[in-house]
């Protein structure tokens, strides 16, 4: 798609309308991008700034979508504002929930969903590491109800978690794989259930040594960022963690990897940290983090973040 007129493609408009719970960070993201692909979006929250959030996020987020390619002119045409729950979903095709990260927050609220959408709609949540199968539990017919997890932000990053649960019918996950295509996305889908799902459990992975590593006074926070993005975040972007180690087994690959460093990998792996983040601990990181970065204003590091990100996908892309 380049910068022109919106216009719904022929495979987005069976998913039209889409009704989008939550309209937080990943809420106003979602809505922003579904508009520039043409779907009217139906917005609900019950927050009472919920037409100003909505329209000032929009207008952030305009510039990443021009960059992107995407159309930026008339974007509100097909928004609607329904902070009623039943009435934003009368006759939705789609479902995006992006409430509050709680599971009982979310039982109660698809057990309400299901009352007010048809049997086709499809409902996906963005809920970055509860299974659908226990979201689905106060459910009589969750067999619609799936994972569609981003990475924030969604109008910006390729990645969704596709993760259907054991209710989960295979007609949505083809539906929820379709949707998010149709919409630039790179739809993965998982073959098990599991709490964080792959892409944050990996984070954490990295983000619990990070952590030991800064705590035990070993490198300082920015010194660390910049560790991260000079190696493994530029050969992580191109390549994952098992092609980056079949690459450094030279021409025998990950086996000859594996049986060159397997043992230093493996017992390296007991010296790890295992931080807790106690009261304490969550001081001392906010207040490097903040001595770190905090001179600049979050928006600013936001758009640099963006700005950095577009170049990194175009080069990818121009070289599928
Ligand atoms: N922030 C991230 O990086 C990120 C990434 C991927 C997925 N997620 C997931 O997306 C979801 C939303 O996260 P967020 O960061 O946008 O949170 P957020 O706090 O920014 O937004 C949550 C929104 O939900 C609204 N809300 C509260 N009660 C509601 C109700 N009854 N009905 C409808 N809306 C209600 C709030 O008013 C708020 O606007 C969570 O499940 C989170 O795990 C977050």
């Amino acid at each position: 798609m380049s910068n022109s007129k919106i216009t719904l493609s022929e495979e987005l408009q069976r998913f039209n309308p889409v009704t989008v719970i939550g309209a937080g960070t990943i809420g106003i993201s979602w809505t922003t991008l579904f508009l520039a692909y043409g779907l009217t979006v139906r917005v609900n929250d019950p927050r009472p700034d919920l037409k100003e959030v909505v329209l000032n996020g929009i207008e952030q987020i305009k510039p990443t979508l021009k960059a992107l390619g995407l159309p930026t002119e008339n974007l509100t045409d097909h928004l609607e504002i329904e902070p009623d729950l039943e009435r934003s979903l009368q006759g939705s095709a789609v479902v995006q929930e992006n409430g509050p990260e709680r599971i009982e927050f979310k039982q109660e609220l698809f057990s309400k969903i299901e009352k007010a959408v048809t049997k086709e709609t499809l409902l996906l949540s963005s809920t970055s590491g509860i299974p659908s199968s226990e979201i689905a539990k106060g459910m009589k017919n969750p067999g619609r109800l799936l994972i569609g997890h981003p990475f924030n932000p969604p109008h910006l990053v390729p990645l969704v978690e596709v993760v259907p649960g054991e209710h989960t019918e295979v007609q949505a996950v083809n539906d929820a794989i379709a949707f998010y295509k149709s919409l630039g996305k790179e739809p993965m889908v998982l073959k098990k259930e599991i709490p964080g799902f792959v892409a944050n459990r990996l984070q954490s992975a990295l983000f619990r040594e990070a952590i030991h590593l800064v705590l035990e006074e070993v490198v300082s926070m920015k010194d660390l960022d910049r560790i991260v993005t000079n190696s493994i975040g530029l050969r992580w972007a191109v390549g994952g963690p098992f092609l980056t180690f079949h690459l450094g087994g030279g021409k025998g690959g990950l086996p000859a990897f594996l049986k060159h460093l397997g043992p230093n990998l493996q017992s390296g792996c007991k010296n790890l940290g295992n931080p807790t983040l106690d009261e304490s601990t969550v001081q001392k990181l906010s207040n490097e983090a903040m001595n770190s970065y905090g001179k600049v204003q979050i928006e600013e590091l936001e758009n640099k973040r963006d700005q950095k990100q577009i170049s990194v996908l175009h080069v990818m892309n121009n070289q599928h």
